[in-house]
This record gives structure tokens, sequence and C-alpha cells, in this order.
């Protein structure tokens, strides 16, 4: 079976217009294979449900299955509005309309491979030890005017979102992660988090005695492998908003995890779990548009085809 990937198109927000070719690219694609394939989109599509909508539906006459995982920015929503109704309710209309299987609710099994998927959601598990602050800048904790050094911020502090700094007396915003703005709903992360794992936990029991092989695809990144650690402040206090180390544990714990397909920081990449499980960050570049990678149902081995 071959999986066409995608995830982080933006189509709301995209520098590249390109992204409104990928049902053309990969369509002619489909044209030339001779096995079964299918196509799974990991999040990010658009904030705005029309154009998301509307972007979905670009692939309504391709003829294979199309999954969906839905990314943070597909839940963003003016304040005023519930992110978890968009969720929910506003998402799966969408996909349903336009023919796409909306993971978040529901796994989906074909030729015996199961496809399990899941936003996730962010814990801080993976927030950066360490960091290189540009000198003169001091950083002040949230909400007081204190100073605080790096390695004492803690969860309280990361719930804010926001790393404030002080420099020649001025007080800045060093970054901000912006679901502060658009994510509106009565959890916390950690609760989000800990929702997400049960409903991951409940479909890889939904399907573990009917599969070969499954296929873990989710917008959030649940393996240290995958965070980049850059040594710059604003790049590094993000590394929070990543995912959970949690829900890693869940998924690796599946004897029959042959990959598991990610985006969310928009580095497209490969790295590998134990096991030799592969892990593919699937976000769209547009030099290569999208990833294909082929696996095998009699024994689950994977191969990266494009
Ligand atoms: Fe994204
Ligand atoms: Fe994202």
């Amino acid at each position: 079976m071959k999986i066409y990937a995608i995830s982080d198109i933006h189509a709301d927000n995209q520098k590249y217009r390109t992204v409104f070719d990928l049902p053309r690219l990969i369509q002619a694609k489909i044209d030339k294979d001779t096995e079964k394939s299918i196509l799974i989109i990991c999040g990010d599509v658009a904030q705005n449900i029309l154009v998301f909508h509307h972007f979905l539906k670009m692939f309504k006459k391709m003829p294979i299955p199309k999954l969906f995982v839905a990314g943070n920015h597909d839940l963003w929503v003016e304040n005023g509005s519930d992110s978890l109704m968009k969720y929910l309710v506003l998402i799966k209309e969408a996909c349903y309309d336009a023919g796409f299987h909306y993971l978040d609710q529901e796994p989906f099994i074909d030729e015996k491979i199961g496809f399990v998927g899941n936003i996730g959601w962010y814990d801080y598990s993976f927030k950066s030890p360490h960091t290189v602050i540009p000198e003169g800048i001091q950083l002040i904790k949230g909400n007081t005017s204190h100073y605080i050094q790096w390695e004492d911020l803690h969860d309280e502090d990361y719930e804010l979102k926001t790393l404030l700094g002080e420099m020649d007396n001025n007080l800045f915003n060093i970054t901000t992660w912006n679901d502060k703005y658009y994510i509106h709903w009565s959890f916390s992360d950690k609760e989000f988090t800990q929702r997400c794992l049960y409903q991951i936990q409940k479909h890889l029991a939904q399907v573990r005695k009917k599969i070969n092989h499954l296929v873990f695809c989710s917008h959030h990144i649940h393996f240290q492998e995958g965070i980049l650690h850059k040594n710059k402040v604003q790049w590094d206090f993000n590394n929070a908003f990543m995912g959970s180390r949690e829900i890693g544990k869940t998924i690796l714990n599946e004897e029959k995890l042959r990959l598991y397909l990610f985006g969310h920081s928009h580095e497209s990449g490969k790295f590998t779990l134990k096991n030799n499980i592969p892990a593919f960050n699937v976000s769209y570049q547009p030099k290569n548009n999208f990833t294909c990678i082929q696996i095998n149902n009699i024994d689950g081995s994977v191969s990266l085809i494009s």
C-alpha cells in the first residue's frame, strides 16, 4: 500500500500558493500506481473553516481513502467561539462533506493495516533544559516583575505561553505561542492532553486485534527525536508546545506499530524510533510537496518513495 502524507498546509496563511496544486500532483502519481493508495493529512490545513472545507473538497474526486487528523491551527477561533466545538462538530462535518475520514473520532482499517490518529497535544514535557539568552536580556517571570533564570521556568510559566524579557529597562515580549490567543476552551493544556490520550487508548483497543500492522498519525510531535533544539531562545521556549512524552510512550507500547507520521514543526524529515520504527515529519515543503511511503501489508516493512 502507498501512503501519500502531508501536513501544515496553512492554506489561509500560505506564502507558497503551490499548496493548491497538491491535489493535482498527488492525483497524477495515483494514476500511475498499480497498488492501493491512501491519503493522510496530519493537520494544520487552515484556521478559517471555509478555507479548510474548500481545501479538503479539492480532493473529493480522488478515488482513494482519505484520512484527516486535526492540527492546532485548525482549532483556532476568535474569542467568543469554542475550539472544542470546532474540533468535535465543524471539522467533523467538513471532513464528512469532503469525503475524508476523521481519525480523531474514529480509527480506520484497510487491508489489515490500522490507522489510528489524533491531534495529540502538549503538556510541556519537551521543554528545553537549556538555551542561549542574547547578551543584555534578563528573563522576567510572567505576571510579575521578577527576574528568572531559564532553568527555573516551570509549567506555570509555560502555561502563560509568553516569555517576557527586559533590556535597558524596557520590558518586551521575547516570544508568544499563538495558541494563547486563538485556542478557546475550558481545558488546561495538560487536561486536553489527557483527553487526547484517553481517545488514543480507546482507538488502539478498538483496532488492536483486527489488524496486522499499525500506522499512527498525529499532528503534534511525541518523541524527543523529533524535537529540534536550536539554542535560540524563541524557538527553544516553543519546544514546550510540541507534544507529550506520555502520548509517545503509549504509541511505542503498541507491538504492531510500523510507522509514525506527524507534522507541526514545519521541518520535514525522518528519524527512527526503537525497534527501527520509522517516523516521518510530513510538513509541506514547496520543494518536495508531499511524502510518499510504501508499507508492505504482508511483513509491515516501510520504505520512503519520495
Ligand atoms: Fe503548522
Ligand atoms: Fe501545528
